[in-house]
């Protein structure tokens, strides 16, 4: 198989942890005889060093010429603590979230056995915790109008959903869950927000669709607890952007550390690939970071091309070398390995140089 996939490095670790997901991409495809060949392109405050621009056009067009997008990060302090700041890099992300009209982002929630001692919760209660949050991204109150009032002393951002918009991402989760446990839960603030009660609705009307598929609904405030007291109830929980923004980073600390979490953002044309984590600037350039939640989002580029043995191998990569202890800082601060062995270790288990359960 041939595809070209458009690389958006971006800020603080995106570069280092990118770079191993080529690798792990690079080993692939040489095992499996596939080509795939990387544009790299700028993004975020990188981009705004070197253009002045958080998303320059010749960006979106590469994106929009190829097969899949993988990102790195996002992010940078000098911008975080000037509120005042008119140009951020996180502009860039939004923008291209919206150009290509990548409407869901998929968070898969999982646990893994060695590193539970890492999770803020009991063994048990992370036994068979295993699921996906579908987070509506292109719009809520992140694209609403926003304003600042002359003075300065007032400001607003509008939270806007339209029918259409909330119809597509819920048909798509809903798919998934079939696929799943079959079971949908909508995260919503239906009892005080007038577009969490148009969720509901268009989502009440979309099942009827879906019925081999349970439906619930919960509020948010309410799913942030129950995702701490009993995650293991949940399977496909859809949410509108923001809330989804909040519980993911929330629920990713189930696995034992935000560095594993993958997320895939689709919509109608080319699908982007990114880790949940941010830009880490304090570890940018020291090797430590963990590759991980970029190469477990380059696994689920691979299922997107239709590669479910090469994702598979991917994951079972990831897997065998958690259960090792070959881990990055943030799993074990004392016998830590660094981002870039992590990267080789993955690599070569890829390619069969690594025979299973030698360590
Ligand atoms: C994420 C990030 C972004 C978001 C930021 C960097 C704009 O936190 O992908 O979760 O809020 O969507
Ligand atoms: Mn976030």
């Amino acid at each position: 198989m041939k595809k070209k996939i458009a690389v958006i490095n971006g800020d603080g670790i995106g570069p280092e942890v990118t770079k191993q997901s080529i690798k792990v991409l690079d080993a692939i495809a040489a095992q499996f005889n596939h080509e795939f060949t990387y544009e790299h392109c700028l993004m975020g405050a990188d981009a705004i060093d070197k253009t002045g621009n958080p998303l320059p056009d010749e960006t979106v067009e590469i994106c929009l010429n190829s097969d899949a997008i993988l990102f790195g990060a996002i992010g940078h302090p000098k911008y975080d603590n000037d509120p005042t700041a008119k140009v951020r890099p996180e502009q860039g992300l939004l923008k291209l979230r919206k150009s290509l009209q990548l409407y869901a982002n998929i968070r898969p929630i999982t646990t893994y056995t060695a590193l539970q001692h890492l999770s803020p919760l009991k063994a048990k209660q992370l036994e068979d915790v295993d699921f996906v949050i579908f987070r509506e991204l292109t719009g809520g109150i992140y694209f609403g109008k926003k304003e600042l009032s002359e003075d300065g002393n007032t400001a607003s951002d509008n939270c806007l959903y339209t029918k259409p918009e909330i119809e597509r991402v819920t048909h798509l989760a809903f798919q998934y869950a079939q696929n799943r446990k079959k079971k949908l839960t909508l995260v919503d603030k239906a009892n005080v927000l007038e577009t969490s009660r148009l969720w509901r609705k268009v989502v009440q009307e979309i099942a009827a669709q879906y019925s081999d598929v349970t439906v619930d609904y919960m509020f948010v405030d309410n799913a942030a607890m129950q995702i701490i007291l009993n995650p293991k109830q949940f399977d496909v929980v859809l949410t509108e952007n923001m809330f989804g923004d909040i519980i993911s980073d929330e629920a990713s600390v189930l696995s034992g550390s935000l560095g594993l979490a993958p997320s895939a953002s689709i919509g109608t044309g080319a699908a982007l690939f990114e880790p949940i984590h941010g830009s880490y600037p304090q570890a940018a350039g020291k090797d430590i970071a963990n590759p991980l939640g970029s190469i477990l989002s380059a696994a689920m580029l691979l299922d997107n091309f239709g590669l479910a043995k090469e994702a598979n191998l991917v994951r079972e990569a990831v897997n065998w070398t958690l259960a090792n202890g070959f881990v990055t800082k943030d799993i074990d601060p004392i016998n830590f390995y660094f981002t870039s062995t992590i990267g080789d270790l993955i690599s070569e288990y890829v390619s069969g140089k690594i025979p299973d359960g030698v360590n």
